[in-house]
């Protein structure tokens, strides 16, 4: 054994040491049948040093949360009190995260980097780095800003040769640092459109050469580095200023109206003001940039198997809902195709009971009027929750690519007309104007 490969291990070690360790640690889930209980749970974090997995919403819906083992008793006989039905998903949480085993990739090897494992921050980036260097004239990478501690925010620009560039797709994952299967299903998406060109499957190809792609696999690098070294539970960024923020309730959309807390120990707390953590501005920076054809904005989470549709802060169903809704719905068939995977497709409201403000994807809808965008919570409906198994990556990842190549075909064009609704949306005079326009030029076209 050489020095380095001991010197590698032994670090490996110490971080399994430093690491907080959820022994005995119990994933519960209670569905609230009345107000009472529903209370009940949004008390909670009051009473017990409580971890939410799935956050209370409405009636009925599920809630996934992890107790201590020394509250455990009290809490038990708490629940009892209100008459509330528990089931214990998983008895020891410590012994499933053992179970999602982290590899290295080995640079300049592309064979060792696969969707059996998980990886660490450096890792996906060399991975992507080697990629990059073996198709140099159809895939860039950008640093497109840094984290509190100074990791590269990176993104990853894929064009491929004969593409018709027609618009621009953005995929945003790793915003939260425990779901893991986000940073781990996009750079399987960069893998999948970069190499479609050899495909045989002439629907992945169609979509991958109709799109000019960008890529964040992991927008969170700091959280998503201090899940592997420090505390696999933590979600948020590592703000030391003032406090750790959700970086998806800190984007500038109804900015701390509803489904946020001001509470700095809150795993929802959405900061001093929008766009206050320089993950959050850099993303919205990058996103900015490319906002001219930005056609879809795809955000990926973990976990419950929902496809979520704006606006989060909204009961409603707002701008092109049905339309969405119904693409949605085709790519949840495409995704039960494979596995017999179910989604549940619809706003927050909807899908999680609750409404949220300060979400990336809405901000940028709202903003720059994209028409196409998506929040995918992934695998897995709560039997191991954030701690989802690596034989689980590579089939989320398949019935997902499934999905998205539903999803992303190419519009008809009767969808493409929809671009109007774009214009519509545009609060400019200028873009009143050019919607004349284009009116005034249609009429003249159409009775030559
Ligand atoms: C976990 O609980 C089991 C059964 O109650 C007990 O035997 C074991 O010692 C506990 N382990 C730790 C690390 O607390
Ligand atoms: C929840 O907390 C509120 C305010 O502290 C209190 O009025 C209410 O009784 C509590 N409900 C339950 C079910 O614990
Ligand atoms: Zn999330």
């Amino acid at each position: 054994m050489s020095y380095k490969k001991l010197f590698i291990d032994l670090c490996f070690l110490i971080n399994l040491c430093i690491c907080k360790q959820y022994n005995n640690y119990t994933l519960y889930r209670g569905i609230p049948v009345n107000s009472t209980q529903l209370d009940f749970f949004n008390n909670l974090s009051e009473i017990y040093d409580v971890n939410f997995w799935r956050s209370p919403g409405s009636l009925y819906m599920p809630i996934d949360f992890v107790i201590r083992p020394e509250d455990k008793q009290s809490f038990l006989t708490l629940a009892e009190q209100y008459g509330i039905y528990l089931t214990t998903i998983i008895p020891d949480v410590q012994k499933s995260f053992d179970l999602q085993t982290v590899k290295s990739y080995v640079r300049r090897k592309m064979e060792t980097f696969d969707w059996m494992h998980y990886f660490r921050l450096d890792d996906i980036y060399n991975w992507l780095r080697d990629l990059s260097r073996a198709y140099p004239t159809v895939m860039q990478l950008e640093y497109i800003g840094l984290s509190h501690e100074h990791r590269k925010i990176m993104a990853v620009k894929i064009t491929l040769k004969g593409s018709n560039k027609r618009s621009k797709v953005i995929v945003e994952g790793g915003i939260h640092a425990r779901e893991w299967i986000s940073p781990a299903f996009v750079t399987y998406m960069i893998d999948q459109i970069l190499h479609a060109p050899y495909s045989n499957d002439t629907a992945l190809k169609e979509i991958a050469l109709t799109y000019e792609w960008f890529f964040v696999p992991v927008m969170n690098p700091d959280g998503y580095e201090y899940t592997h070294t420090q505390d696999r539970m933590w979600r948020k960024n590592r703000n030391y200023d003032h406090y750790a923020v959700d970086l998806n309730r800190n984007f500038g959309i109804r900015f701390g109206s509803v489904g946020v807390s001001f509470n700095k120990a809150s795993e929802t707390y959405c900061g001093p003001q929008a766009f206050s953590e320089k993950e959050s501005s850099a993303m919205a920076d990058f996103v900015r940039r490319n906002s001219g054809d930005l056609e879809y904005y795809l955000a990926f989470h973990s976990y419950g198997q929902y496809i979520i549709i704006p606006y989060a802060y909204s009961k409603q169903h707002l701008d092109n809902f049905k339309e969405v809704k119904e693409m949605a719905d085709q790519a949840g068939i495409a995704i039960a195709a494979k596995f017999k995977t179910t989604y549940n497709i619809g706003t927050a409201y909807d899908t999680v009971g609750y409404v949220t403000s300060g979400v990336s994807g809405c901000w940028v809808k709202k903003n720059f009027r994209v028409p196409y965008v998506f929040t995918f919570e992934l695998r897995d409906n709560g039997y191991h929750g954030f701690a989802l198994p690596p034989s689980s990556i590579l089939p989320t990842c398949l019935e997902t690519m499934d999905g998205l190549v539903s999803l992303l075909k190419p519009r008809t064009k009767r969808h493409r007309k929809l671009i109007g609704f774009r214009d519509r949306g545009e609060r400019t005079v200028f873009g009143k104007i050019v919607l004349l326009c284009n009116f005034i030029l249609f009429i003249i076209l159409r009775f030559d």
